[in-house]
């Protein structure tokens, strides 16, 4: 079925996609009433109005409409205060101080083209429609465009909402969510991914529980503590079981995905930027768009939620030209050698990536005007003179002379105390009047609020890059903010400050992955302090955690996996023992945590290379026999317990199936365990390329494949075993024959 949107006469707006129908209408009072989100209907317009318009004891009757209570009333875009008690997509301050605003129906238009938000990422169109929807508070004339795109091929709804002042007196917006849905009373749970750093993506599950439960954040990233995704699930989905509706945000700064349990057991959602620590004086005049936020609804459980949500990125949000493109194998220099770079060394480095096959060379943090650890220099991108006599430039070009590309590290956002920029321009730092600025990292926060600063960074990364010879720029950012001010806004605009500091790094952004289409871009902020989909609208890649630890790692990319293609990561083998975690682990099993990512690596030192050269060897070329089929492919969750994690990974060609499996602590007459494969066509053969033994497609998503054995004894002849001991992996790779 192709995307559709329909508006029936009596004004009953149906979207239906791929495999969800969304309705919504009118109301007879002009307002706009939510009434269905879920799978596709054959006659959507004809869908129950399952509000029931009761009286209900104590409620109160919206402006005197007999029956209508809005607490009890699934709405599109709520505000509070008309009946309606729960917490609203919209509230602020009209001009007569008070916080009560009442939207109804203006207008509507269906678009083919979708409109891209000018300041914000925004997901791509082709293909799709894109319903308008113009509300107005008439009394006080603010008018609320809400934009609602769906897509022939893709199960995703885009969402939006933009806000014009069409008074003569200010509005003060407080809540300006991106959307709203009020889902019918059931029993659901709850799916979130929260962390810290080095600890990233766990996966929490909860009943939904009455009143109301955020994920949010008020930090100036989107942050670890929790990623901004949230999903709704029947009670007691699965990976292939369930009604599951997943939600997230194209933005990167402060959210809230909030949910709330009303009296009567709707559950409503909100998402959008973080009302917390956000306030904006709407001029006369003036408009205010909100970021995207993502819905999409499965009705198979979590694996179908995440294919639509991998097919969805891949194709709507990450920057095309990167699309089912392999990527290099990388040698980072952070955990070979920290601070202590320098020229000859690196170029040592370079040759050991050379020695063990890898295509690039990145060199990490340390490289500019003083640098040698984490107190001084940043926002002084100059090469580091005594240690980079002959300076970036020269360097890439000689790394390139020995076959290999060349990447760098920078952290443009931020200053610290100790350098030239802080000491030239201290008035270009987030800040509050009065109050000494809390360090993070012994750094402080530029202020891209500035239109200056932005301008100052654009030239500093731009002199790097324009010489021609970078081909990848790992962007990290490493402090979240506090005492968030800026000395170029008014005092009453000091509560935007977060929100433009967001489209001030968009426009950074914008102007160099614009100037530089053919750089790699990687997203790193302390790991995954900023993974987020606005984020990666820019960068094809990023880095998902400091956690190199591939056991602490395993937890990471399955959570991550939920929502993001893993062809958006990266990882590599680090040092044993983990500088983490201290954990001793193999080098294959360092390999294998990573193996379903788009761009695989390693950091390690000199004598480590040499010790481990010919694994780095065989994992190396491993990684670049595999890059291809890295990208574009479908990953799926087999296996995820205490002790175990097996994940498929198919590639786009549907050619080759990789599984993946981790045993993480050894124990004694184990359990014979199978996994059983996932998306196979169940009338091919798949040759298992290690012995060549051939298995039909339905046995093994049936019967399943029989993982290899952790044991220390030999049990037969007839079993598959792992490395004996603890932290053991093994990778199969099935080549499908023809049916
Ligand atoms: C944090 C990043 O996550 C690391 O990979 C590394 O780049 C350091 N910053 C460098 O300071």
């Amino acid at each position: 079925m192709s995307a559709m949107i329909t508006v029936s006469e009596n004004l009953i707006f149906s979207l239906t996609s791929k495999n969800f129908s969304y309705v919504f209408r009118v109301s007879a009072e002009g307002l706009i009433e939510h009434l269905y989100y879920g799978g596709p209907l054959q006659n959507p317009e004809h869908v129950s109005i399952h509000h029931q318009r009761t009286q209900r004891e104590t409620s109160s009757v919206f402006e005197g409409h007999q029956h209508l209570n809005l607490s009890g009333m699934p709405q599109e875009f709520p505000s509070f205060g008309t009946s309606d008690y729960r917490f609203p997509a919209l509230h602020g301050r009209n001009a007569d101080g008070n916080t009560i605003f009442s939207l109804q129906y203006k207008k509507h238009k269906i678009v083919k083209e979708k409109p891209r938000l000018k300041k914000l990422p925004s997901a791509r169109g082709g293909d799709s429609e894109t319903l308008v929807v113009t509300l107005e508070d008439t009394l006080h004339k603010l008018e609320v465009e809400l934009f609602y795109t769906i897509y022939a091929d893709y199960g995703v709804l885009v969402r939006s909402a933009k806000f014009k002042n069409k008074s003569d007196v200010e509005i003060q917006l407080q809540h300006a969510f991106s959307s709203a849905l009020d889902l019918p009373p059931a029993e659901y749970e709850v799916l979130h991914l929260h962390g810290t750093w080095a600890r990233e993506f766990n996966e929490e599950r909860i009943a939904m529980p009455k009143g109301r439960f955020v994920i949010e954040s008020a930090r100036g990233t989107s942050s670890a503590a929790h990623n901004p995704f949230i999903a709704v699930m029947q009670k007691g989905a699965t990976e292939d079981y369930g009604r599951v509706y997943g939600t997230t945000l194209i933005y990167s700064g402060n959210f809230a995905l909030s949910l709330e349990t009303g009296e009567f057991e709707d559950v409503r959602l909100l998402a959008g930027i973080n009302p917390f620590s956000f306030h904006w004086r709407l001029k006369p005049g003036k408009k205010f768009c909100t970021p995207e936020a993502l819905h999409v609804y499965a009705d198979k459980g979590l694996r179908s939620m995440s294919h639509l949500w991998h097919d969805f990125i891949r194709e709507k949000i990450s920057p095309p030209k990167f699309k089912n493109k392999a990527r290099p194998t990388y040698l980072n220099t952070w955990e070979a050698a920290y601070f202590d770079v320098d020229e000859t060394k690196v170029l040592h480095l370079a040759n050991k990536a050379v020695e063990v096959g890898v295509d690039m060379l990145v060199l990490d943090d340390g490289w500019f005007e003083g640098r040698r650890d984490d107190t001084s220099s940043l926002g002084d991108w100059r090469a580091d003179k005594a240690r980079f006599p002959s300076g970036i430039p020269s360097l890439a070009a000689r790394v390139k002379a020995k076959g290999l590309k060349f990447g760098i590290w920078f952290e443009p956002e931020m200053v610290n105390p100790d350098s030239q920029l802080f000491k030239d321009h201290p008035e270009w730092v987030i800040q509050v009047p009065g109050r000494k600025p809390s360090l993070g990292r012994n750094q402080l926060t530029l202020d891209l609020s500035r239109s200056e600063v932005v301008d100052y960074l654009y030239g500093q990364i731009d002199d790097i890059l324009s010489c021609g010879d970078v081909d990848y720029v790992k962007w990290d950012m490493n402090r979240n903010m506090t005492e968030v001010g800026s000395g170029g806004l008014s005092r009453n605009r000091q509560r935007e400050v977060s929100h433009r500091y967001m489209l001030g790094l968009y426009n950074l952004l914008e102007r160099l992955t614009t100037t530089y289409p053919d750089v790699l871009f990687e997203n790193c902020a302390s790991g995954g302090n900023r993974f987020d989909l606005g984020m990666l609208s820019y960068m094809p890649q990023g880095w998902i955690s400091d956690m190199c630890d591939p056991i602490g790692r395993l937890d990471i990319i399955n959570g991550a996996s939920y929502l993001y293609p893993l062809d958006v990561t990266a990882a590599y083998i680090g040092p044993s023992p983990n500088h983490q975690n201290g954990r001793k682990t193999s080098i294959q099993t360092r390999f294998l945590a990573g193996v379903f990512c788009a761009a695989r690596g390693i950091s390690l030192n000199e004598t480590d290379i040499d010790a481990y050269k010919d694994d780095l060897v065989h994992f190396m070329d491993l990684a670049k026999s595999t890059a291809q089929d890295m990208v574009g492919g479908r990953f799926d969750r087999l296996i995820k317990n205490q002790n175990e994690v097996c994940w498929q990974y198919t590639s786009r060609d549907e050619q080759t199936v990789y599984i993946a499996y981790f045993h993480i602590l050894s124990a004694p007459n184990l359990p014979f365990r199978r996994a059983r494969l996932m998306g196979l066509d169940p009338k091919s053969d798949y040759i298992l390329v290690d012995d060549g033994i051939s298995y039909r497609g339905d046995a093994l998503m049936q019967n399943g494949l029989p993982l290899p054995y952790v044991t220390t004894s030999h049990v037969s002849d007839e079993v598959r075993y792992m490395d004996k001991g603890d932290f053991s992996s093994h990778l199969f790779t099935f080549k499908k024959t023809a049916s």
